[in-house]
């Protein structure tokens, strides 16, 4: 046996084993013992004063004498929040969509709350952050993050569409028109997507479709120049931009079966936010300057601050 540790001095139990090994009985030092007894202390306290140990109360468990409940705390970082909010809550609610964009700190605030209004009433048919959303038709809700608008870009014409939504409709033209007009119309559109509205113009091989063009209803609502109309959200036909199907079979269908107009129409409906009364006005305007806030938004004349 090695005597390197010297144990003499060492309290012992008395017990001996083996003839040789003995057993200490030396104290842990005193902090350690501190922090035993302070941590016993610190349960039963805890345990006073927070709901804790079961009992067959009438709450089924000691609800402590702090008075404290996961409710009251939620609460009380509810009013600490309202507090921050409500400030500019309350500037919100008289200021127009314009206005609101005009100030920097308010925007700030209102396109934070935007993104989670718009998740919850907006992204189930514009798709996550306004990116659309494609159906069998082509594309069912508008992309919201380009500078492309069937009813305008402009902060006024977002809020427009958001409260009253949009129902853009295009007369049927199938027996109004020959299907050999339909055809031919079909291919003058696709070509003014194609080569521009020039090329296609000058282009001997879409005449035919350009002469029924211009000599049939669409001038009326695409406009002469054929780039659409923004009071009624009718397409620009000379852009590179879809909506619906834009192969020749696909604008064949929409030309013979119109935008809204009955069974076998292209469908896009927007439905209107306040008619529907799903949303306040102040979140109206919120989700309208979050909508401009994605890039494709288009100045008005200066606003004033
Ligand atoms: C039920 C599906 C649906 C929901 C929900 C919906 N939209 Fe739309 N939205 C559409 C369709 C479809 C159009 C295109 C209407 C048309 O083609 O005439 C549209 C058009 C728009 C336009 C006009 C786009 C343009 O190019 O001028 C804006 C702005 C818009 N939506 C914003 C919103 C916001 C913000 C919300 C959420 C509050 C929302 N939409 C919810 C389907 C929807
Ligand atoms: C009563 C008004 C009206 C008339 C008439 C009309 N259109 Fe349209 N057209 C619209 C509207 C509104 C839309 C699209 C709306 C939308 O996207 O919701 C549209 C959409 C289209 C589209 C689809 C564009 C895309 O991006 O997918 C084509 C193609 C088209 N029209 C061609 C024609 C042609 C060709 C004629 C003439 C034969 C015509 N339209 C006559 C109102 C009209």
């Amino acid at each position: 046996m090695s005597d390197k540790h010297d144990a003499s001095g060492v309290p012992t139990t008395g017990h001996v084993w083996d003839d040789d090994l003995g057993d200490f009985t030396n104290q842990p030092p005193k902090w350690w013992m501190l922090g035993l007894t302070a941590s016993a202390i610190w349960c039963v306290v805890y345990c006073l004063f927070y709901p804790s140990i079961p009992v067959s109360n009438a709450h089924g468990f000691f609800k402590g004498i702090g008075g404290w409940t996961a409710i009251n705390e939620m609460e009380a970082d509810k009013s600490v929040v309202d507090e921050v909010r409500g400030k500019y809550e309350a500037k919100l609610k008289d200021m127009t969509p314009a206005a609101i964009l005009a100030d920097s700190e308010l925007t700030e605030y209102v396109t934070r709350s935007g993104k989670v209004l718009f998740g919850d009433n907006c992204a189930a048919c514009h798709g996550t952050n306004g990116v659309g959303t494609v159906d069998k038709q082509g594309l069912f809700a508008p992309i919201l993050r380009d500078d492309d608008w069937l009813y305008g870009g402009k902060i006024d014409d977002i809020h427009t569409s958001i409260v009253g939504g949009r129902q853009g409709v295009m007369t049927p033209h199938k027996g109004v028109l020959s299907d050999q007009q339909i055809d031919d119309v079909a291919q003058y559109v696709k070509a003014m997507s194609e080569e521009g509205k020039d090329k296609a113009d000058a282009d001997s091989a879409v005449a035919a479709g350009k002469k029924v063009f211009m000599e049939s209803d669409c001038t009326a609502c695409h406009g002469a120049d054929a780039k659409g109309m923004q009071a009624m959200g009718s397409a620009n036909l000379t852009d590179k931009v879809w909506r619906f199907d834009g192969s020749l079979e696909g604008i064949k269908k929409t030309v013979a079966y119109g935008v809204n107009a009955g069974p076998d129409a292209r469908i896009a409906v927007m439905p209107s936010f306040k008619a529907a009364g799903k949303l306040s006005d102040a979140e109206i305007k919120k989700l309208a300057v979050y909508v401009y806030k994605f890039g494709g938004g288009q100045a008005d004349a200066p606003v004033a601050k």
